[in-house]
């Protein structure tokens, strides 16, 4: 049973990866602040059965067991004709990106998501942690700088063993991903990062595109209702104002606009209304003056320290994000 939503899916071509794999440029996302197995299972087979083929973890997340049952169930039940029909992508976290933990990590990710395959594995911040039991958020005394070109040559290890399809990065500022790619021989494929409305993130989607990077955007619609979020996109009155008039919603507004832009989304909801919503954002445009509008919005970065909470330095701060803030 092909679900209708699936065709209407625009591709992108991860530039780096193996075969050419292409991402969907909606997808599921799972960061979220509750950890109910059901509920992430329920809500992936309703995604799955709208047409959603493209699905966000990390294994600090803890959706990766449940996204894994639902994948599972969803090619038994036949809602979807073979494994390489689907998009999975999780992340490594802060504990394991070291030298030797990448590989280790990556198949712990597989094994929860009874999974053979990643299509794409991201480095999920630009900084170590002591390895060892994962805490948050992140003891600055835990921080270590990230040894980049080890934990990087053991990505391109894994994309090499068929572990994954395609590797990238997350939360990684222009000068990180120039540093990065300096020495990479295969370069990330993907930077995923906030980015929204509000957070239009000009500069590293410009650099992105000059380097072939696909940037997906996280909390596309603001994060509302998380610890680390809020209804500063959804309740912005210029796009409750070009949702009227486009007689859409403020979310598929939003989510338009990161497509318009070039870049992919993952978006997380659990309610099948809300999932359905958002897909519906690819036969219709915003006008030059709707443009132009959030091109004028304030801007301001609202994930600055979930991972590394409110005590962390300042200055430490300013350097993660290279003053990109
Ligand atoms: P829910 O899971 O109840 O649908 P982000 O993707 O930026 O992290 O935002 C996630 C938040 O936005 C969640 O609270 C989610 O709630 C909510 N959300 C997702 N889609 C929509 C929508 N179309 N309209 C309103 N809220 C939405």
């Amino acid at each position: 049973m092909a679900a209708a939503g699936s065709k209407f899916i625009p591709k992108v071509v991860l530039s780096s990866s193996a075969g050419q794999r292409s991402m969907p440029v909606l997808g599921f996302g799972t960061a979220s602040d509750s950890t109910d197995a059901t509920l992430v299972k329920t809500a992936a087979l309703e995604a799955i059965k709208l047409g959603y083929r493209h699905f966000d973890t990390a294994s600090l997340y803890g959706s990766e067991l449940a996204l894994g049952e639902a994948i599972a169930e969803a090619l038994k039940l036949g809602f979807v004709g073979s494994r390489d029909e689907l998009f999975i992508t999780s992340k490594l976290w802060l504990n394991d990106a070291h030298p030797h933990l990448v590989i280790p990590a990556l198949q712990k990710s597989l094994q929860n998501l009874q999974l053979e395959y990643l299509d794409l594995y991201l480095v999920h911040w630009p900084i170590s942690a002591k390895p060892g039991k994962v805490q948050l958020p992140v003891k600055q005394e835990d921080i270590i700088p990230m040894d980049y070109k080890s934990v990087w040559a053991d990505m391109e290890e894994s994309q090499r063993l068929g572990l994954t399809k395609a590797i990238g990065v997350s939360n990684f500022s222009t000068k990180k991903l120039q540093n990065l790619l300096s020495f990479a021989t295969i370069p990330p494929a993907v930077n995923q990062v906030e980015m929204n409305t509000i957070w239009q993130q000009e500069k590293l989607t410009e650099f992105c595109k000059a380097n072939n990077i696909i940037v997906t955007a996280y909390s596309p619609l603001g994060a509302k209702g998380t610890p680390w979020g809020s209804n500063h996109v959804l309740d912005n009155k210029v796009l409750k104002d070009i949702a009227l008039a486009r007689g859409k919603t403020v979310a598929q507004v939003s989510l338009r606009w990161i497509y318009e832009q070039g870049a992919t989304s993952v978006p997380k909801s659990y309610n099948k209304d809300r999932l359905k919503e958002n897909l519906e954002i690819f036969d219709w445009e915003l006008t030059e003056e709707d443009l132009q509008k959030i091109s004028q919005l304030p801007q301001k970065k609202f994930i600055l320290n979930v991972t590394l909470g409110n005590g962390i330095d300042p200055n430490f701060l300013q350097e993660l994000w290279d003053g990109e803030l």
